[in-house]
């Protein structure tokens, strides 16, 4: 927003995640962000609080408050409601309020109302940006979606104000009511998580009936009505968003009473754990006596972030560990998040280093560093060749050329050689 020209103030209860914005420190890793906060602090738009009253006085408030998984499935509300009871004294009369974060729908009605009791008026405005590309996706969205009160021009005006120069590069805008801008958010996700089982769900046939995954979606990437994007095969989608968005979608449509609607997504979700449960199989399939080192390579939910949350890589790194094996793991971004919370794995920053000794070697998070790993310096220092691609990135061929069994989803495992000896 400070970019597009705006003055922008940044409020936060965590006074340390304030303080640090404001020396220009990201919480978290997202390329692109520190110059853009830098840029923020040098023209003087950008400026961070943890105390609400620096508020008073914008004409316009966004709300991106996390609204995580709680222990039902459904999305805790409560730091959102929080934030809003705290906003209230500080609106005033003309004042809009923009709604960022992923709720079920009909809780936007319901803010409305408290917001509107000030004079205020509330827009309900989701983001669709993908963590890795949050910049590109925040400035160049394919769509914007503006949920309002039926008439509500005043608040159109304000956000075509807002947008200005996006909307100037020719960005569609649809304007509809609260419940459906609600929906195009989890909508959106239970489509794409759905598109990612769907494949993956065709690897596990492939995998069965010897058929290769990535031929298979390349042939049905070309059918337009279908598309590429998001058929990658692999370990399955984690991360903040999916897996908490089609339980909360679920959840809601249970309370709507049309719970049915959404059935499928509890078969998407099974997809999607079976192939966490596929590589701690193969893994130990590979490793019967449930002894001795394995390097996990990738901790991080996709490359480009240094989110764990739901991850299936670390998933699949700790249930490992569980079973006896010592697992060494490495990603480069997200070590320390990992060690945070999983103390009981062993971390390197080098991935060279978490194979040294290793007698498995699995990639559960396609990093560019890993697809570019030389398989001869990693055969050089593995104590044994076998390595799982459970994200389809490496050079296959390269890597059996260089002495490797190579074992990857959505194709056959391939019959392990044995010497015999007479
Ligand atoms: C997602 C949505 O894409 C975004 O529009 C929304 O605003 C927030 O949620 P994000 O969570 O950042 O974004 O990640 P995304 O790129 O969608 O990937 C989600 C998961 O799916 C990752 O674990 C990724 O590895 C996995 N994935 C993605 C696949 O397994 N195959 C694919 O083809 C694509």
């Amino acid at each position: 927003m400070a970019s597009l020209g705006h003055d922008v103030i940044g409020i936060d209860v965590d006074e340390k995640k304030a303080a640090a914005l404001a020396r220009g420190e990201a919480p978290f890793f997202e390329p692109g962000l520190p110059e853009f906060l830098a840029a923020g602090a040098h023209t003087g738009r950008l400026a961070f609080s943890s105390d609400v009253e620096h508020a008073r006085g914008s004409s316009v408030h966004f709300l991106a408050i996390g609204t995580p998984q709680g222990v039902s499935g459904a999305a805790d509300l409560s730091y959102l409601f929080t934030a809003v009871t705290e906003l209230l004294p500080v609106l005033r009369p003309g004042n809009l309020v923009v709604g960022k974060s992923t709720v079920p729908v009909g809780v936007a009605a319901q803010i409305a109302v408290l917001v509107e009791s000030t004079g205020a008026s509330l827009a309900w405005n989701p983001e669709f940006l993908r963590e890795g590309r949050a910049i590109k996706d925040t400035l160049e969205p394919d769509r914007m979606v503006y949920g309002v009160r039926e008439g509500d021009t005043a608040a159109v005006a304000m956000l075509d104000e807002v947008y200005a120069p996006l909307l100037a590069g020719g960005i569609p805008r649809m304007i509809t009511d609260y419940a459906t801008a609600e929906l195009v958010k989890v909508a959106a996700n239970a489509f794409l998580a759905t598109k990612i089982s769907f494949i993956n769900a065709m690897a596990e046939i492939a995998e069965a009936s010897g058929a290769d995954i990535d031929q298979l979606a390349d042939a049905l990437g070309q059918d337009p009505r279908i598309g590429r994007r998001f058929l990658n095969a692999g370990l399955g989608f984690g991360g903040g968003c999916l897996p908490k968005d089609i339980r909360g979608f679920m959840a809601r449509a249970d309370e709507l009473g049309v719970g049915e609607s959404l059935g499928f997504l509890r078969e998407v979700e099974g997809v999607n754990l079976r192939r966490r449960d596929r590589v701690v199989e193969l893994a130990l399939d590979e490793l019967p006596s449930r002894s001795g080192r394995v390097a996990v390579l990738g901790l991080a939910f996709k490359p480009d972030s240094d989110d764990v949350r739901d991850s299936p890589a670390l998933d699949v790194a700790a249930r490992l560990a569980a079973e006896g094996l010592d697992v060494v793991a490495s990603d480069p971004e997200a070590n320390e998040k990992a060690r945070a919370s999983h103390p009981q794995l062993e971390y390197r920053v080098d991935p060279l280093d978490a194979i040294v000794g290793a007698e498995l070697v699995l990639v559960l998070t396609e990093w560019r560093q890993f697809a570019a790993l030389d398989p001869r310096a990693a055969g050089a220092v593995a104590r044994q060749r076998t390595i799982i691609d459970a994200r389809g990135c490496i050079d296959a061929d390269l890597w059996r050329s260089a002495g490797w069994r190579v074992i990857s989803l959505g194709h056959a495992v391939p019959a392990r050689v044995t010497q015999l000896v007479a």
